[in-house]
């Protein structure tokens, strides 16, 4: 026995920021070591993605997660206990080989996940570092640029525009807490303009303004005003980066916008998102198409891939084979990263891996339904990944991931070094 053996697994069913079920769990090792995970839930999910395991049924709108932790407390804990949580690959592979579904549905991945991520905190803990240094060394010194929600949109807003991020990227800024200042004001100023226009207004899921606006359009304008509001230049010191996540209003190559009834095939919607990267600053958009459209992304990508960021969330699901693929067709040229998307932390870190090996950026994302756990900061330090989403800058669950990027750069001091514009993907072919 080893003092870093697991001794005892607890989930249990905690809530998440929309008020719905969400498994949690704790992990205890021989030396007294512990560590703490929560799954967070999202509504753009990818076909190819991990499978969270809900109760159905009329309690909570089925959304319970009574037989997710059922399998933490006892399949899981009892294929885990005494296993060394030094050695996450083979707990998290462990935990695969007995759910037996390619997706982890069986047992869930929100139980998988809860249990990898407490793994990992407890091993942190017993070796006496902080998550992001166990996971990257001394190597691990470089803060992410952020991506900020100015409004959130989508099916986080109830479709009120298609859009379902309107994001700012502070690229010129000099240090993560310098872009965060940055992105403050502008979050301020957006409200502030907002107020005059609408009066008081509330905001969306993932902490972005509500979008009171009648037109995609309207809502980067908006955001343009308030980075000039808060004194920055756009394109310049600030820039937009858009999550379109078309898979909410768009397949088989047919997009219907709700905004303005706006019927559009796959080449209109390439053209519609052209416009927007040449009238808004925009440095980034994730998911302009359906996940269905590879042959879109690929022409989107030949076309803005050199001037923008294209971003495959829904499109790659962080799978490393959709990865390849993509590569190889040249679409995209940046991977959205969310740990629940796998089940387990090294799947999420074979994704970045096989992401890196593309030649793609990579962006560490945060869900919708969050909560207080703030492990998606650390794996974008600790694996050195350049950029971190974790929504607007309002309501605690996000607060706590930025919170967070601050105490890790201030505990890095000097040595501290901001990814910046550097970490954006880039097509080779300029656009
Ligand atoms: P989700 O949205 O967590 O609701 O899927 C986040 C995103 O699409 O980036
Ligand atoms: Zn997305």
């Amino acid at each position: 026995m080893s003092e870093t053996d697991i001794a005892y697994i607890q989930g249990r069913r905690v809530w998440d920021s929309r008020g719905c079920p969400t498994v949690e769990a704790d992990v205890l090792l021989e030396c007294g070591a512990v560590g703490r995970g929560i799954a967070p839930a999202g509504v753009s999910l990818a076909a190819a993605e991990a499978v969270a395991l809900r109760d159905g049924g009329k309690a909570f709108g089925g959304l319970g997660v009574s037989q997710a932790v059922e399998h933490v407390n006892g399949e899981i804990a009892q294929a885990l206990l005494g296993h060394d949580a030094l050695d996450q690959e083979t707990i998290d592979r462990r935990m695969h080989a007995l759910d037996g579904t390619p997706g982890l549905s069986r047992l869930g991945a929100n139980a998988t996940l809860a249990v990898s991520i407490a793994v990992a905190h407890a091993a942190a803990a017993a070796e006496g570092e902080p998550l992001y240094r166990y996971l990257g060394g001394a190597e691990a010194d470089t803060l992410p640029l952020p991506q900020v929600q100015i409004f959130g949109g989508g099916a986080h807003a109830g479709q009120r525009i298609d859009v379902q991020g309107v994001l700012v990227t502070c690229p010129a800024a000099r240090s993560f807490a310098e872009a965060l200042d940055w992105s403050a004001e502008i979050y301020r100023a957006a409200g502030a303009l907002m107020e005059e226009r609408t009066g008081p207004v509330g905001v969306a899921d993932g902490g972005g303004w509500w979008p009171e606006f009648d037109s995609n359009e309207q809502a980067l304008e908006t955001t343009v005003a308030a980075i000039e509001k808060a004194g920055l230049k756009p394109g310049d010191e600030v820039s937009l980066a858009l999550d379109i996540a078309a898979s909410g209003f768009g397949a088989n190559g047919h997009y219907r916008l709700a905004r303005d009834g706006r019927e559009l095939d796959s080449d209109g919607m390439i053209r519609l998102v052209s416009e927007w990267i040449a009238h808004y600053p925009i440095a980034s958009i994730e998911d302009p198409l359906a996940s269905d459209d590879a042959a879109g992304f690929a022409a989107l990508t030949r076309e803005m891939g050199g001037r923008v960021q294209v971003v495959g969330d829904d499109f790659l699901a962080g799978t490393p084979d959709r990865i390849r693929a993509a590569a190889r067709d040249g679409a995209a040229n940046a991977v959205l990263l969310k740990p629940d998307q796998h089940g387990t932390l090294s799947e999420t870190r074979a994704a970045w891996q096989a992401a890196r090996a593309a030649g793609y950026a990579g962006i560490v994302s945060a869900r919708s339904g969050e909560s207080e756990d703030v492990t998606v900061v650390h794996l974008a330090v600790g694996w050195g990944v350049g950029q971190l989403k974790v929504g607007g800058f309002a309501r605690g669950e996000r607060m706590a991931k930025w919170n967070e990027a601050l105490r890790i750069e201030g505990a890095l001091g000097p040595v501290a070094r901001f990814a910046g514009g550097g970490a954006f993907g880039r097509s080779p072919a300029r656009g």
